[in-house]
């Protein structure tokens, strides 16, 4: 009877379904088919704009129309597509890409981790980086150490990385920030020598390569963000990716309460603890850090478009780059290490300390212009005033990291800008400079 009631909703959600699909579809790809005209000085160049769709919103009512909407079927497809994608062995999605960074570090420091980080050891990791890349580090009681990062990529800086891994080190912790690529060769080396695990925060990095190999893949466990503003999105949600089964497992049960239900031995624990009921049982710690089906339904048609929207953002930052290095004076320009494939998050740039410019004479000219602007995420982490609250340590001057607080920053780079978009950017950066020149 129960079954007969079940299918009999299903039959109803799926007339609704067709009958509905063409003219939502219609309406909703009516709203989605033109791409607003470029026009120089009046429309907007943007940070982000959503990459979402009819077929995301018509995949989302389908979830919201059979009430299907916790951590579901589409979840499973959707993480499945992506370790598929990034060719790793497992992969579990979470609500954000900052519980991405809470489950993965738990995994590595759950006492069910064969080769678990000791309390209080140290993780290096980038001064320059988002703030819940670092916060994570202190929840799970480990101490982050700041080293330096390369202006030419805003990655963290490897040529003294042997000197920063003292005895108390346990963790690489990687950045491939702005999309741009980590020296994963010379992490990898360090890792070996000293004996320490790698977890890549790839929040920023979706698609990006090392030598061929999908970041991501390379450490022992990775973080990835599908917030709006990042290269695919399922609005809010992130994955930790990893080839150990032993970590997929764990984060599988720290995703979800510390339960049993998702677990490969689930029916082992059962048969160990007769008195629990299985349905209710803890054998772990745990958050609730589960994402929801809608955001399923976003990422199992988002992973399909990511390819294309990597393509747009590479050509758009070939197109700046050939551009801005006649102003080579001015800027440090990002340069694409050839053992790496860039997924370019944005376009950065760096002012250098002798320009007749400041950064704040440039963002403000650049606003007028309608160009929006950000700093590169947490600037130096260390000059934040939440540092007061981590206990930490730092190797070197960090005078890059610095200086990225001080004169980095970046305008949009993403599927929706162009040639004309690029074009134009450049061309005010250059009117600028020929202004301050002028002047002089
Ligand atoms: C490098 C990095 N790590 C972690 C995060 C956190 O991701 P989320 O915003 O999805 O929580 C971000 C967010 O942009 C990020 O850029």
């Amino acid at each position: 009877m129960g079954k007969d009631i079940q299918n009999e909703s299903l039959i109803i959600v799926s007339e609704i379904m067709t009958s509905v699909d063409p003219i939502i579809k219609k309406l909703i790809e009516k709203k989605f088919e033109k791409q607003e005209e470029f026009i120089p000085g009046k429309s907007v160049i943007s940070l982000i704009k959503p990459s979402f769709g009819p077929d995301e919103i018509l995949e989302s009512l389908d979830s919201l129309l059979t009430t299907n909407v916790t951590m579901g079927i589409k979840v499973k497809k959707f993480e499945k597509l992506f370790s598929k994608y990034l060719k790793s062995n497992f992969a579990s999605m979470v609500n954000s890409g900052s519980s991405a960074n809470l489950v993965a570090l738990s995994a590595l420091t759950n006492p069910e981790f064969s080769q678990k980080l000791k309390k209080q050891s140290e993780v290096i990791t980038p001064a320059v980086t988002w703030a819940t890349t670092v916060f994570p580090i202190n929840n799970v009681n480990l101490k982050p150490k700041f080293v330096d990062i390369d202006l030419e990529n805003f990655c963290m800086k490897t040529d003294d990385l042997d000197d920063a891994v003292s005895s108390n080190t346990s963790l690489l912790l990687p950045v491939h920030l702005l999309g741009n690529v980590c020296d994963m060769s010379k992490i990898k080396e360090v890792s070996t020598k000293k004996d320490l695990l790698i977890m890549e925060d790839c929040c920023e990095a979706h698609g990006a390569e090392f030598k061929g190999q999908k970041v991501g893949t390379i450490g022992d466990i990775a973080s990835f963000s599908f917030f709006l503003s990042h290269h695919i999105t399922t609005i809010e949600g992130g994955m930790v990716v990893t080839n150990n089964e032993s970590l997929y497992e764990l984060s599988k049960a720290i995703r979800a309460f510390g339960w049993i239900r998702d677990l490969k031995h689930k029916d082992e624990l059962t048969k160990k603890y007769p008195k629990v009921d299985p349905r209710f049982m803890f054998t772990n710690t745990g958050y609730n850090l589960r994402p929801t089906e809608i955001q399923g339904a976003f990422g199992i048609h988002q992973i399909k478009k990511l390819d294309k929207f990597i393509k747009i953002r590479n050509e758009n930052r070939r197109y700046c780059t050939k551009r801005f290095l006649q102003y080579e004076d001015y800027f440090i320009i990002t340069k694409e290490d050839p053992r790496t494939k860039s997924v370019d998050f944005c376009y950065p740039l760096t002012i250098k300390k002798k320009s007749p410019f400041s950064r704040e004479s440039l963002l403000k000219y650049l606003q007028k212009k309608k160009i929006e602007t950000r700093p590169i995420m947490s600037g130096n982490f260390l000059e934040q005033p939440a540092i007061k609250y981590i206990s930490h340590a730092k190797h070197g001057k960090l005078d890059n990291s610095k200086l990225a607080m001080k004169n980095s920053f970046f305008f949009g780079n993403h599927h929706e800008i162009g040639r004309k978009e690029c074009e134009y950017v450049v061309d005010v950066i250059a009117q600028f400079i020929e202004r301050k020149l002028w002047k002089k």
